[in-house]
């Protein structure tokens, strides 16, 4: 696999590990959604053709790489086709030192042992769902919880985001 500099995952899992039922991300957490416009604005971002089919258009301020066996996959405009994780991060790796995945599955354990830093959202609730990662194993790297999110009136489920790192960071 090419690799860019640093190559970062960011997902918001449930406690046990669902990420998505019937094609839709089972909550509704907007500081969960400002983390990550924040963490990901001005990067490539690469997704897998179903996580693309939720929104189905181009998160602005970045580089929407969509992966599709399908040819000439109907996307939306500026929206560039991979067919396959290797030829999306070549994309997304020419001019830029960091890149970032942000779904679905298999994209996420394909990409794990090759990622430098991983943004996980543990949502404070067990969904039943469709799109599950397994359990990765985060033993030696360095994992620093950045935010600790209580239930308010725009949030039904507390959250913990945490910033988990391969390498010590300064
Ligand atoms: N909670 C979160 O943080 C989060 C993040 C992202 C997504 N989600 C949710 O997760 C679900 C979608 O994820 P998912 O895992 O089901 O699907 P996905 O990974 O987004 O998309 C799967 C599709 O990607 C393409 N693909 C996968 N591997 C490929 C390969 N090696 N070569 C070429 N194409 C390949 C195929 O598209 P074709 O069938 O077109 O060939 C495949 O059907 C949705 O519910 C979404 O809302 C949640």
């Amino acid at each position: 696999m090419k690799q860019p500099n640093t190559l970062s995952l960011i997902y918001a899992r449930s406690k046990n590990h669902c990420i998505g039922a019937d094609g839709k991300i089972p909550w509704h957490l907007p500081d969960d959604f400002a983390h990550f416009k924040h963490t990901t604005m001005g990067k490539p971002i690469i997704m897998g053709r179903k996580t693309y089919d939720d929104h189905k258009t181009a998160l602005p301020g970045r580089l929407n790489i969509v992966v599709s066996s399908q040819k000439n996959y109907p996307l939306a405009d500026g929206i560039v086709q991979a067919h396959s994780l290797d030829e999306a991060l070549a994309i997304a790796g020419a001019n830029n030192p960091s890149v970032f995945i942000i779904g679905g599955v298999s994209f996420f354990s394909a990409a794990l042992s090759h990622a430098d830093v991983v943004y996980e959202t543990v949502v404070d609730v067990d969904v039943e769902g469709d799109a599950v990662l397994p359990v990765f194993d985060f033993t030696g790297w360095h994992s620093h919880l950045l935010h600790d999110h209580p239930i308010d009136e725009r949030h039904k489920l507390a959250f913990k985001i945490y910033k988990r790192s391969r390498n010590p960071v300064s």
